[in-house]
Parts: C-alpha cells; sequence; structure tokens
C-alpha cells in the first residue's frame, strides 16, 4: 500500500505538533463518514464498493467490449472531472495497446478540434460523451463536431458507437442521447466530476484502453480500509490532510506535487483540479500547483531553493522502476563513468532524495507519498488517498469540499457575450473601460 515519508516536514512541523491535532482530523473524518457536513449530498464516491457495484462493472466491461470490437480509437468527450481522472489513469499505465483513447471538449481552440477530427482519418471511431449536468459548454461544443464528423463517416451506424454517460434524468446530454439512441451510463446524483474517476465517468474509457478496472477498484476499496483506524500514525489520509492545514496555519499558500515519472504528468493534472476546486473557496485555501521532475529543476528548482517561502512540496515516489535500463558503457569523455552499469532508477531515486534535501535546507517543507509500483491497483488507492485527504482537508478548513460555485462567474460573462438567451441583457461584471495598446515595429 502506499507509505508516507514526513522526514523533511521538521522543524515546521514536528511529529508532536501533527499528532496534537488528531482528535481534530478524527472528527473531520468521522462527519464525513457520518454524512452530515457540509456537501453531505455529494459523498457518493466514499464507499469505492458501493460507488460502483460489481453488476455495474460488468455493464460498463459489457459496453467498453462492444466499442472495441468496433473500433481502435474512443473519443472521449469532457471536461474537468469528466475527463482527468480517466487521463490521468491512462497516462500513469500507458495507454499504448491497440485501443487507444483521445480526448476532446478541454477548450474552444478552433485549430486543436480541426487537428483532432483530421487525426481520426485512419482510424475505427467511438465516442464516449461525458458530463454530469450534460449543458457544459466545451464538451457540448466539442461533441455537435464530432457527432457531426461520426454521422458523416458512419451514418445510421454511428449512434451504435456512441456512448453518453450523464445523469440519470436531468440534461441536454440525456436529451439527445435518448431522441438519438446512444447508449448510456448513468452518473449518481451523490458524486460529482472531480470525485467521478472510479465510477463510470472513469472506467468506461480506462476499460476500453484494456486497464483492469476490477485491481483499480480493489486499490481503492483497500485503500478506503486502511482510512478506517483512529491511529493518525496508521492513517495517511488524516496525517497529509493535518499536515496541509498546519502548514497553511503558518503562512504556506502553495503546495507544489512533485513527480519524478513524466507518466504521472495527468495525475497531477487531475490532483491540482480535486484540490483547486474544492478548496479554493472563502479566501482559503493552499494553491495546488505540479512541477515535473528532473525537467522543472532547471525552471523552477532556483525559486524552491530561494525564492518567496510560502511553498510546501508533496513528492510522489514511484518505488520500483524499470531495472534493467542501465547506463551503457561508452567514451568517458562524457564524465559520466562513474554511472556506467547503475539502473537509471538509481539515478531518478537519487535525484529525488537529492532534491527534498536541498529544498527542505533552503526552507521548504516537505514530505512523499510513496507507492510501492505504478500498477492499476496502487493507482486505485492513491486515487482514493488524494480524494478522501481533499475532503478531510476541506472540512479542516471549514469549507464545502464538493461544491464549487465560483466556476459560474466566467460562464456568465462569456454566455452575456455570446448572446446566450437569458444572459445577453445582464451587466457585465468586468471594467467597462477598454484598455488595449497597440505596440508595432518602426
Ligand atoms: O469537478 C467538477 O464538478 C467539475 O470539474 C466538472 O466535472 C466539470 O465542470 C464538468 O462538468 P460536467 O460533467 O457537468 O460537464
Amino acid at each position: 500500500m502506499l507509505s508516507l515519508d514526513t522526514t523533511n516536514l521538521e522543524p515546521d512541523v514536528s511529529g508532536d505538533w501533527i499528532a496534537s491535532q488528531s482528535e481534530v482530523a478524527a472528527a473531520a473524518d468521522r462527519q464525513l463518514a457520518a454524512r452530515n457536513g457540509p456537501g453531505a449530498d455529494f459523498l457518493g464516491w466514499l464507499d469505492p464498493e458501493a460507488l460502483t457495484t460489481e453488476h455495474e462493472l460488468d455493464e460498463i466491461l459489457r459496453i467498453a467490449d462492444a466499442l472495441r470490437a468496433c473500433s481502435n480509437t474512443l473519443v472521449v468527450v469532457g471536461i474537468g472531472g469528466s475527463y482527468l481522472g480517466a487521463r490521468a489513469v491512462l497516462e500513469a499505465l500507458g495507454n499504448d495497446g491497440p485501443h487507444d483513447v483521445v480526448f476532446a471538449g478541454q477548450n474552444l481552440s478552433a485549430r486543436h478540434h480541426r487537428d483532432l477530427l483530421h487525426g481520426l482519418a485512419g482510424r475505427e471511431v467511438a465516442v464516449n460523451a461525458i458530463s454530469k449536468s450534460g449543458t457544459t459548454t466545451e464538451p457540448a461544443v466539442a461533441f455537435r463536431l464530432v457527432r457531426d464528423y461520426m454521422e458523416e463517416r458512419y451514418g445510421a451506424g454511428a449512434p451504435s458507437r456512441i456512448v453518453a454517460t450523464t445523469d440519470r434524468v436531468r440534461g441536454a446530454l440525456r436529451q439527445v442521447a435518448e431522441a438519438t439512441g446512444y447508449r448510456t451510463l448513468p452518473i449518481a446524483d451523490d458524486v460529482g466530476g472531480r470525485y467521478s474517476v472510479l465510477s463510470a465517468v472513469g472506467l468506461l474509457p480506462i476499460a476500453y484502453a484494456g486497464v483492469d478496472i476490477r485491481e483499480l477498484r480493489r486499490g481503492a476499496i483497500d485503500c478506503a480500509r486502511m482510512c478506517e483506524t483512529d491511529e493518525l500514525g496508521h492513517n495517511p489520509v488524516r496525517h497529509y490532510a493535518v499536515v496541509r492545514n498546519l502548514l497553511s496555519r503558518q503562512g504556506i499558500r502553495i503546495e507544489a506535487l512533485a513527480s519524478f515519472e513524466p507518466r504521472l504528468h495527468y495525475l497531477l493534472e487531475w490532483w491540482k483540479q480535486l484540490y483547486g476546486e474544492s478548496e479554493g473557496k472563502h479566501g482559503v485555501g493552499l494553491y495546488p500547483s505540479s512541477v515535473e521532475y528532473t525537467a522543472d529543476l532547471h525552471s523552477m528548482g532556483q525559486f524552491f531553493q530561494e525564492g518567496r517561502r510560502i511553498l510546501m512540496e508533496t513528492f510522489l515516489v514511484i518505488d520500483a522502476d524499470e531495472p534493467e535500463v542501465v547506463v551503457p558503457a561508452g567514451d568517458s569523455r562524457d564524465e559520466l563513468s562513474y554511472l556506467e552499469g547503475r539502473p537509471m532508477a538509481e539515478i531518478n531515486e537519487a535525484a529525488y532524495r537529492a532534491t527534498a534535501t536541498a529544498h527542505r535546507a533552503g526552507g521548504v517543507p516537505n514530505l512523499a507519498i510513496h507507492l510501492p509500483r505504478l500498477d492499476a491497483y496502487h493507482l486505485g488507492a492513491l486515487i482514493y488517498f488524494f480524494e478522501r485527504a481533499c475532503a478531510v482537508s476541506g472540512y479542516l478548513l471549514g469549507i464545502n469540499p464538493f461544491d464549487q460555485p465560483g466556476v459560474e462567474a466566467y460562464k456568465k460573462e462569456m454566455f452575456r457575450l455570446l448572446g446566450k438567451p437569458g444572459f445577453a441583457a445582464t451587466e457585465p461584471s468586468s471594467p467597462k473601460v477598454v484598455r488595449r495598446i497597440a505596440f508595432s515595429a518602426r
């Protein structure tokens, strides 16, 4: 299972100080389990066994098999919590089998969508449109483009290649799916987007790519069991939530999730969305950022070592890497003789240890979350760990970690600018004076 290394939190956060918060963390976690805290209507993810039952897993696998039989590329249309979890898992485990998953609907760039559709030529395509509300503009626009493409290419056969994952009854996507005859998978009322990766939202694209979704779920279930203990020293979720909370109280403003494994890029993106949307309200919350080492040691490393002291760092470390990749013997003029024959995994681990020590010395308290291996089981556990820690952390901050009211502000303004019915007459919320300065080369 996963483990935490808190050595480099000292002296900012001592072991005794963490231990003194045991009751506070337990109270927050118990409120979650009792389902009587803020946002208690959105706790469908809390029990991963109930979130997706064996029967639902079978149905997801049946649909994934049907799509795999008629296609080699699945276009997943969704934004935020409706796609990041699946993308995180697929990139982490290597989306390199015969069944490829590509993503659309995360931006409004015409160029991006034109390139995406061009890229589908020569592939056999299926589509999974995912939107809980069914009305989010970015995926809705992308789905129009993708549907058009599918209808032109497959004619009457298009609907059998399209699955909509959406609310059981509400929303435009539900209406379109029912009117057109797409297969559907439901998103439960009590599961918000960013907590939905272990439901049909994440599991259908993941199963399509051939990843063992039962293992993913098993890891989450085992992690949930591990979180049942009241002993803070054995409860990683409460431990992590407490550490973040104590550092925030000491003036830390930014948490950087740092990885030495490029495959975790989208896991970091998923984590940022989970923590950013859950905690960033009422003027509180740590700003979640990410760094990808060792590349970012050559860009952000300087700031971490010597910049403004408002940072904490959480390393995400995979303990087992590929041992057979070693530095080959070669021309000694590159000054690498001392590394010859040694596994790259050993060098990468040394880079992590050195970074943690140096950043600690530079005034950045840091901790590490260790995963024994990068596989479906441990990823499932990690996903659950972060979700539950985020919820406990939100309760420690005194906010509702399951809503996202602030996301509406840009939408209202965009709808007003585009003349969406009901919004065109509203007042702009931004300053009215336009200050745009054009520069030109003489
Ligand atoms: O976590 C969330 O709730 C959001 O990020 C949503 O997932 C995102 O806004 C997409 O919403 P929807 O699935 O309704 O299109």
